[in-house]
């Protein structure tokens, strides 16, 4: 029996190991690939950004574009989000999903925000917004939040489709 549970962890750990592995090689291929001139990533069309919009996962699949557009409004003073966009008093947002905070190519971060271990996805985006400085307190993001649930659901909805996030 004790055998027997000891050979499944094993399989489990095995497992774990191989996605892990996979999708860190998966990752690494695209950075690789985009490295090299990042303002060449071609615009997706409406179409295409339609599509991607549907396979988000829910809520996000259902999210208004129009709606994150005009909330993203609020953001722009501080961010871009196209490839190889400027840093200004914000990170370029481009290329943020899925990777760590605080990893914008020569941007100079808070140390709150360089030590976060988590990366980027629609639920960790989603409390930051709701509140920047509740959800990493010592950010220099002086953003008071999107108050608004459905608004941060059409805002990441936007991001994802505008900044060259990739469904797995
Ligand atoms: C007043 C300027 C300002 C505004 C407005 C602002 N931000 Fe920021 N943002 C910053 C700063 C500064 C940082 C870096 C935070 C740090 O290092 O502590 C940041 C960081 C971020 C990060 C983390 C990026 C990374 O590379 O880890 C995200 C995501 C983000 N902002 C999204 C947004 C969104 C979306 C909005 C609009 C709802 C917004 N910000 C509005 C200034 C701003």
């Amino acid at each position: 029996m004790r055998r027997l549970a000891l050979t499944l962890a094993a399989t489990t750990v095995a497992v774990i190991g191989l996605s892990a592995c996979g999708k860190a090689g998966g990752a690494s291929e695209a950075e690789t690939a985009s490295a090299p001139a990042p303002a060449a990533v071609p615009e997706p069309t409406e179409g295409e950004k339609q599509t991607l919009l549907a396979a988000l996962p829910a809520p996000y699949n259902t999210g208004d574009l129009a709606n994150g557009k005009k909330v993203f409004a609020v953001c722009k003073s501080c961010h871009t989000i196209v490839p190889g966009g400027a840093n200004m008093t914000g990170p370029n947002l481009y290329g943020m999903f899925g990777r760590k905070p605080g990893t914008a190519e020569g941007y100079k971060y808070s140390d709150i925000v360089k030590a976060a271990t988590f990366t980027w996805d629609a639920d960790h985006l989603d409390q930051w917004l709701a509140s920047p400085k509740t959800f990493m307190p010592g950010t220099k993001m002086t953003f008071m939040g999107v108050k608004d649930a459905k608004d941060r659901v059409d805002l990441i909805a936007y991001l994802k489709v505008e900044t060259g996030y990739q469904p797995h």
